[in-house]
């Protein structure tokens, strides 16, 4: 089924300079961006994002961090498009990430793992429409 998935490159690889490496790993992996802007997050919008991650001990640093700089954030389209982003994204911690992963690549840290990715086809549809209007990302 063709579906879409939201991306977020994180502040970390932002700030690294990683957005057009990130961005031709999509690609290269059949992950088509259809939407795509840089945003930075107050803390607020941060932990709206996250909410589902309220009553984690991570949520406040977590937040911190992701509003701590600009973001790019991404609407991918494939068939599959969350698992097989999830698949490129490797495991959160990038000490655990398998190679050939992004986050094996370019994330430092548990928190820092440079790219953010939908886990569910609900989470998809709640975090795109956190970002993108319907005019913002057009049906292709
Ligand atoms: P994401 O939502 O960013 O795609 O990452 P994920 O599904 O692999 O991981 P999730 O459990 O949803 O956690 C969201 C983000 O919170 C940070 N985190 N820190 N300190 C910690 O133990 C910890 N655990 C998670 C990471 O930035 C993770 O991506
Ligand atoms: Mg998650």
């Amino acid at each position: 089924m063709v579906e879409r998935t939201l991306a977020i490159i994180k502040p970390d690889a932002v700030s690294h300079h990683l957005v057009g490496a990130i961005i031709q790993r999509y690609e290269q992996a059949g992950l088509v961006p259809v939407a795509v802007k840089m945003v930075r997050l107050t803390k607020a919008q941060a932990e709206g994002f996250y909410y589902v991650h309220k009553q984690r001990p991570f949520f406040d640093s977590l937040c911190s961090f992701m509003s701590s700089g600009p973001i790019v954030v991404l609407a991918l389209e494939s068939e599959n498009a969350i698992q097989r982003y999830r698949d490129l994204m490797g495991a959160t911690d990038p000490a655990k990430a398998a190679a050939g992963t992004i986050r094996k690549a370019y994330g430092t840290h548990i928190e820092h793992n440079a790219v953010h990715g939908s886990d569910s086809a609900e989470s998809a549809q709640f975090e795109l429409a956190y970002f993108f209007s319907a005019l913002e990302s057009p049906q292709r």
